[in-house]
């Protein structure tokens, strides 16, 4: 195990009707707010009336900006830090998921910033100074409740890039507020949460048997309780597993003394910069063909894998064995919720692949992924076993 320091000071408020606390809890942090919300599920879902009645009877003065989309947009970050500076905003509430709240954050890291936002998507520039970010969260998925990135858009010129900017201080997680999730939402949240964390279970880091642990004991979780909610969208504690596991996935407990991998999801934000595809949706396609090309590297740790999170029976004669069936498993399963498993499902065709392994290696050097570094030409047959 390596050395470590874990700080992750967002105060985590879980449960039913906990949203109510969301004046008192704004008030702590900042006088003149900019609520941040999407397309609009939250109007019809009444938690937005709910939340300016909420601001009001706290006494917070409360601005609004909406609309952000899925593959949150720069163009909107830019458009959300001119209002902030205008209306001397001070506190940032984003209500909804992991695009809300990345565009939320992106805004409070560029308001007291001099130069264009983009610069720190591009490492030409760090946040130093930020505004605080609170959190009403709608969607177990991203993580971005309490994990420190932001992942932004440039639409225009076909980027789609991360940077680690600021943990929200308070993140409200109500399970009761992701009954209204559509199915399709609900197993690309199951599949990104999956995605955090085997990003962190392939290391080559040895002795971790803790976080291994926690990390098979996680994806049991959300794999046991995904069918529950599909079949029974209103359970509420299946809905309460899973929205903790997407917390605890992204928190970074689940890499204390590893180094994690995020090739898949390095190869993952090129496809949605190509098609807007959901992230979950383009992991159910990647992550099985970056673990079927790596595979080899380290059948151990696919074998144990296999054994303790799919159940597959260990064939001690053949391991390999055992590792591919875990692999056919997982694809199985994302297939059952109703997610694709091949590129030609989210319309990424072959004439796509130069521009995902030249985008891939313009923004990581000489290569990605670290359980694996991969070369351009790994990154394409990896493609090409998702075809
Ligand atoms: O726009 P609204 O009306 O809010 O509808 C959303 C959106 O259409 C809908 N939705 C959310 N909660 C709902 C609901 N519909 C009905 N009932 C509810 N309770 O779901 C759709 C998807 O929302 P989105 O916020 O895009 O989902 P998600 O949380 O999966 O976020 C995806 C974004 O997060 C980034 C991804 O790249 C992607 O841009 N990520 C952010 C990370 C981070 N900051 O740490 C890490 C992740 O790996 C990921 O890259
Ligand atoms: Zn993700």
């Amino acid at each position: 195990m390596r050395d470590f320091t874990f700080f992750n000071p967002t105060k985590i408020i879980f449960g039913k009707e906990v949203q109510k606390v969301v004046g008192e809890e704004t008030k702590k942090h900042g006088k003149k707010v900019l609520l941040h919300y999407g397309g609009g599920h939250i109007k019809t879902s009444g938690l937005y009336d709910e939340v300016i009645d909420l601001m009001r009877k706290a006494g917070v003065d409360t601005i609004e900006l909406g609309n952000v989309v899925p593959n949150p947009r720069l163009t909107l970050v830019r458009e959300g830090i001119k209002l902030c500076r205008k209306e001397g905003v001070d506190f940032i509430l984003a209500v909804g998921g992991g695009s809300v709240i990345d565009s939320a954050k992106a805004i409070a890291a560029g308001v007291l910033y001099s130069g264009d936002v983009w610069d720190f998507f591009t490492g030409t520039a760090v946040p130093d100074q930020v505004l605080p970010v609170g959190v009403i969260l709608t969607i177990p998925a991203a993580g971005s409740e309490t994990s420190p990135g932001s992942v932004i858009t440039d639409w225009e010129n076909g980027n789609k890039r991360d940077c680690d900017m600021l943990r929200p201080v308070f993140a409200i997680l109500n399970p009761e507020l992701t009954f209204t999730l559509p199915p399709y939402q609900t197993a690309c949240g199951a599949s990104d949460i999956m995605a955090h964390i085997m990003e962190r279970y392939f290391t080559r880091v040895s002795n971790v048997d803790l976080t291994d642990r926690l990390c098979e004991a996680t994806l049991k979780t959300v794999i046991n309780n995904v069918h529950k909610v599909l079949n029974d969208p209103y359970d509420y504690d299946a809905r309460a597993n899973i929205m903790w596991a997407g917390t605890i996935a992204h928190n970074d407990l689940l890499s204390t003394g590893r180094i994690a991998d995020w090739a898949s999801h390095m190869i993952q934000h090129e496809l949605s910069a190509i098609n807007d595809v959901a992230h979950g949706a383009g992991l159910s396609v990647i992550f099985p063909a970056w673990m079927k090309y790596v595979l080899k590297s380290d059948v151990s740790r696919f074998v144990q894998f296999s054994v303790r999170v799919w159940n597959v029976e260990q064939s001690f004669d053949n391991p390999e064995k055992t590792a591919v069936e875990g692999i056919e498993r997982m694809e199985a399963f994302f297939r059952s919720i109703g997610l694709p498993t091949r590129l030609g499902e989210i319309d990424i065709r072959e004439s796509d692949y130069e521009r995902i392994i030249s985008n891939c290696k313009r923004f990581d050097g000489d290569s990605v992924g670290n359980y694996v570094k991969l070369s351009c030409g790994d990154i394409r047959r990896i493609l090409e076993l998702a075809q």
